[in-house]
């Protein structure tokens, strides 16, 4: 059964003269048929549909968390809406550079406005950002307009604070240092209907010095294999053919399971599901991406040819100094083995400039290592200082205008690789997922390739959702233009 129609039928059969029952997802289900309703009556009482509005950022986990907040939102009678002009409104935050934080406050403050002219609006701050204290208080304090607040470990329990919400005035603030138990079996809005990601693990427990998620995310928890070769059959009974497996460190998986289950285990499981087509995985940490991994992706041509693998550093001192354990040769040869091992195989990378103490020496070192990668593509950032990580307190932070010298440096070493290795495919044909109309002309269709470059095809939307083999005609520079074939 699929999982909405699972819970529906907990929400039918609720009892709203008894109390709300206490074991989960029953007790979710009892909050969200109270709010249908609520929001009936209110739109009677409009004279028109109710409307909400998610505003997401940051990473995959929380485009997976905002499926389902809509999918609760939309289960209880809610229609989405084009703005933030919204009778609920939800921004999913994320905290992981400061300028996160900041755009999110902006967004706010417009927000703000917009409720002084809608009459009943509601605003709501999740996400990463929130379980930050500091935050919680500047929102208590700046922006009392606020109507609910809550932490990512409680998530699972959105219908009964939107309720809770709905039936009184003021700043409902919820917030958990950690999670209690993973609950399964809410509604998800799915944003494509043919692909999904997939929680398989949730927090990190590798506390890289920079990093703020392990203190917002909490210690690294593992779904049972089970739950989640589940999700993946009804998912794709569902019409799903591509799933991205989801987690902060997706190596260290199973690991803190009852009955132990590594990663390559569950990849392997995961590719003899009938029916799925292609299965992504995101992020894998260097330290510890086993031999076993690389060979179930080598032997499952199910398994996107794209690996992320986030380098930070090319920098022995700064690698160090980051805690991310392994050195710049290490990763080099990981690297390699991979490319050998793999082939068509794309690497892509993420890479923080202006770490603590670095100086030109250690983006020599960053970019040796990026040309001899040859990255497919690459994410610069510049280090943000993160209150209460290590690195914040040392001493000898990077002046920005030093940052972001070195940062020109990175990035003009990544755009020569990326260009590069992108027009070695042209002539190929090769399996293409085709995902959207595409945005600039609406004659085509883009789909997207294993290694993850997109490829726009003459065609029409009833192509959408399917797998096609497409002739790469013509690189121009990080995507193709092609033909199905
Ligand atoms: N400053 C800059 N970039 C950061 N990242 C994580 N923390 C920081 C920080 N404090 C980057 C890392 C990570 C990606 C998701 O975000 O490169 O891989
Ligand atoms: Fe942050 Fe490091 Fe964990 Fe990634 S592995 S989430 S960079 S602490």
């Amino acid at each position: 059964m699929a999982i909405n129609e699972r819970i529906e039928q907990l929400t039918a059969a609720a009892d709203l003269n008894s109390p709300a029952p206490e074991q989960e997802p029953a007790r979710q289900a009892w909050f969200m048929a109270r709010a249908r309703k609520l929001i009936e009556k209110r739109a009677a009482e409009a004279g028109r549909e109710l409307t909400f509005r998610v505003e997401t950022f940051g990473c995959q986990m929380n485009a997976r968390d905002s499926e389902k907040i809509v999918g609760i939102l939309e289960s209880v009678g809610y229609r989405e809406a084009r703005s933030e002009d919204a009778d609920f409104l939800v921004y999913n935050t994320c905290t992981v550079r400061d300028n996160a934080d900041q755009r999110v406050f902006g967004r706010l403050g417009r927000a703000g406005h917009l409720k002084k002219n809608r009459p009943g609006m509601k605003i709501a701050v999740c996400g990463c950002m929130v379980q930050e204290k500091s935050n919680v208080e500047k929102i208590r304090k700046s922006y009392r307009f606020v109507d609910l607040v809550f932490g990512t470990h409680n998530l699972y329990r959105f219908a009964e604070y939107l309720c809770n919400c709905l039936e009184t005035e003021g700043m409902i603030v919820e917030i958990w240092d950690r999670a209690d138990r993973i609950v399964e079996a809410l509604p998800v809005a799915r944003k494509y209907p043919f692909k999904s990601g997939i929680n398989i693990t949730f927090g990190c427990n590798n506390f890289c010095s920079y990093c703020i998620v392990p203190y917002v995310r909490g210690r690294e928890r593992s779904r049972e294999p089970i739950e989640i070769l589940r999700e993946c059959e009804r998912l794709v009974s569902d019409g799903v053919v591509e799933i991205m497996l989801l987690g902060q460190n997706v190596n260290s998986y199973g690991k803190d399971l009852e009955t132990p289950c590594s990663f390559a285990e569950l990849l392997q499981m995961v590719c003899e599901i009938e029916g799925l087509k292609r299965i992504r995985f995101m992020t894998p940490h260097p330290k510890d991406l086993s031999d076993e991994v690389i060979r179930v992706v080598r032997d499952n041509e199910k398994i996107a040819r794209h690996i992320h693998l986030p380098l930070q550093s090319g920098s022995d001192r700064i690698l160090k100094r980051m805690n991310r354990r392994y050195t710049k040769e290490q990763y080099i040869s990981l690297a390699l083995k991979i490319r050998e091992q793999i082939p068509d195989v794309s690497i892509t990378t993420d890479i923080i400039v202006g770490f603590p103490g670095e100086e030109d020496c250690d983006i020599d070192d960053t970019i040796d290592v990026i040309r001899r990668v040859g990255y497919d593509n690459a994410f610069t950032f510049i280090y943000s200082k993160r209150a209460g990580t290590p690195a914040a307190s040392m001493p000898d932070q990077v002046p920005d205008r030093e940052k972001n010298r070195m940062f020109d440096r990175v990035l003009a070493a990544v755009q020569e690789t990326a260009h590069a290795r992108a027009g070695l495919l042209t002539g190929r044909t090769m399996e293409a997922l085709a995902e959207e109309v595409n945005v600039k002309d609406s004659s085509y269709i883009t789909c997207r390739l294993s290694n993850n470059m997109l490829v726009h095809v003459p065609g029409d939307p009833s192509m959408i959702g399917k797998m096609l083999q497409v002739r790469l005609d013509e690189c121009r520079g990080f995507y193709f233009f092609g033909r199905v074939v």
